[in-house]
């Protein structure tokens, strides 16, 4: 899937109309179209605090609301999608889907550990991600995030290997208090 942010945005909106109420609609019987969009009305709103900060003990924490909360049986003890469950796992149109691998680095419904926590809570509709927002106090999904967030940490996205980076570097990037004067600079693409 391509980015498409050169398009104009209001181009986009309007793409994303045409999708969910033109093309996600089931015409099997021509005389009664199912719109899978406008089915129920939308639930409560769910507020998402900001993040607390992270910390070691936080991530040892979600490590333990990983295990309770059994995620590898699907996801797999290390995260790699391989859980004893994920074999035979069907979304809600009956086709064959895999739980995520959360080793990679890459998350489809975004990155930042706000965006974990999202999906955490309110799973993910059609596929067989739960919701955990009524199972785990909100303090329990913020540790998860972050223990899932650290399981791809220094990892080459593609490789899977780990990345080499220096001592000073890993240091450098552990540390909330280092600005770089421009996003250039952030990476040391640029001499200071
Ligand atoms: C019943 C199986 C199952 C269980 C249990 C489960 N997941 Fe998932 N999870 C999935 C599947 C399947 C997907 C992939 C959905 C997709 O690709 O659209 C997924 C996706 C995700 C994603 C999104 C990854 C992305 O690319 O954005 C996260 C994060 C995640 N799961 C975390 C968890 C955590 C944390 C737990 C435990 C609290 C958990 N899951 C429990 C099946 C499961």
């Amino acid at each position: 899937m391509p980015p498409w942010y050169d398009l104009p945005l209001n181009d986009r909106l309007a793409v994303i109309q045409y999708i969910k109420y033109v093309l996600a609609v089931d015409r099997t019987d021509p005389k009664k179209p199912v719109q899978y969009f406008v089915v129920s009305p939308p639930g409560q709103p769910l507020y998402i605090p900001a993040p607390p900060a992270p910390t070691p003990a936080l991530i040892a924490h979600g490590k333990d609301v990983w295990t309770q909360a059994k995620c590898w049986e699907c996801h797999g003890e290390t995260g790699k999608g391989d859980g004893e469950e994920a074999p035979g796992l069907k979304d809600d149109s009956g086709f064959t889907m895999h739980p995520a691998n959360l080793t990679s680095g890459q998350f489809k419904s975004g990155p930042s550990v706000t965006d974990i926590y999202r999906t955490i809570s309110t799973g993910l509709s059609g596929t067989p991600m739960p919701s955990f927002h009524d199972s785990f106090p909100d303090a329990d999904r913020w540790a998860l995030a972050y223990y899932i967030l650290s399981l791809s940490a220094f990892t080459d996205p593609l490789s899977g290997e780990p990345l080499k980076i220096p001592a000073a570097d890993r240091q450098a990037l552990d540390n909330p208090k280092l600005e770089a004067p421009t996003p250039e600079q952030a990476y040391g693409l640029l001499p200071p």
